[in-house]
């Protein structure tokens, strides 16, 4: 409880950074008694959500959880118990059991990885607990509704921006998310696709699992070996702040681009507008539909299985009015 507190008050604290997120699409449309948790229960005067976040050591999910909070204090049936695993996996596993004890009436969980965190959603759904599973994903669907963007994409798309501002060649540096989660694998995936068959040559990779400082580190690595980069992609903004800190101590930030995923208003973007980074593709955090489906759901209305987000890049040419939406 004093934990819940403190973490309130620092939510509070930095107030509710609103961000456009626009759900373009959905699939498998079905009512939340047909997923096997949650459609039996009967309508309460309130309900409980447990949310187990799995860090809050980056402003990305501050900012879910602090949407998460403001979308659900507009429902005073509401209640959120919010839980942070610290990065900690077997943390994680624990909070989830924890709800399932304690008897919630839903889950939100934004897991660390997908293998660990499957069976103990599985089991809370066993317990006819609905599960929403928000940004990265599980192994298999047994899960109420899932919410986040399409990685796949958002990579390619980096990609053909990367081809396009590299003329179709040049010496890469791919900076990757942790790869025992699903956005990690679907951003480098989406991202060899779109360079595939181009003169563009990925001359180091290294997994940074998220972090600035490892991937701080981890350029210091690709400087030392190469003195010829043009370009850095990394999965995520921090990533991509870390690498650019990295080539600016060495003194060659100048000779290359940094590319980066997340594009918050206070991060991603506002190192576009200081020349950081030269490019940052949205990753919207989905807080405030993960409320919304939750209400549905308490509900016993339908949900659709998979909820996409959409995305935008914001570069030099078009931070100033806002970026562009991904097709
Ligand atoms: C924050 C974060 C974001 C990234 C997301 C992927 O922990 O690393 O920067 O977009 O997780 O799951």
């Amino acid at each position: 409880m004093r934990h819940l507190t403190r973490y309130l008050s620092f939510v509070l604290g930095i107030g509710f950074l609103g961000t456009g997120l626009f759900v373009i699409g959905c699939s498998k449309s079905e009512p939340a008694s047909q997923t096997g948790a949650g459609g039996e229960k009967k309508a309460k005067s309130s309900y409980t959500i447990g949310m187990s976040q799995c860090n809050l050591g980056e402003p990305w999910r501050v900012e879910m959880n602090a949407q998460i909070k403001a979308t659900a204090d507009k429902h005073p049936n509401l209640k959120v118990i919010f839980k942070d695993a610290q990065n900690d996996t077997l943390k994680q596993r624990a909070h989830v059991e924890e709800f399932v004890g304690a008897g919630v009436d839903l889950i939100i969980i934004s897991p660390k990885e997908a293998q660990p965190l499957t069976e103990p959603v599985a089991k809370a759904m066993d317990a006819h607990i609905p599960v929403i599973v928000l940004d990265r994903s599980l192994l298999g669907d047994k899960y109420t509704c899932f919410i986040g963007a399409d990685n796949k994409k958002i990579g390619r798309a980096a990609g053909e921006w990367i081809v396009k501002k590299l003329g179709g060649k040049g010496k890469v540096v791919e900076l990757k998310g942790l790869m025992t989660s699903t956005p990690g694998q679907d951003r480098n995936r989406g991202f060899r696709d779109a360079i595939a068959g181009t003169g563009i040559e990925i001359v180091f990779e290294a997994d940074m699992k998220w972090l600035e400082p490892d991937a701080r580190k981890e350029m210091e690595s690709a400087l030392s070996r190469f003195n010829k980069i043009d370009c850095v992609y990394a999965h995520n903004d921090p990533g991509a702040h870390g690498a650019y800190l990295a080539a600016q101590a060495a003194g060659r930030a100048k000779e290359m681009m940094f590319v980066g995923i997340d594009a918050l208003p206070h991060e991603g973007v506002a190192y576009v507008k200081q020349g950081i980074l030269d490019a940052t593709f949205q990753y919207p955090t989905g807080g405030a539909e993960a409320i919304d489906s939750a209400l549905k759901i308490l509900h016993g209305e339908a949900v659709p299985k998979q909820i996409t987000l959409g995305s935008r890049v914001f570069d030099k040419e078009n931070v100033a009015t806002g970026g562009v939406e991904l097709k």
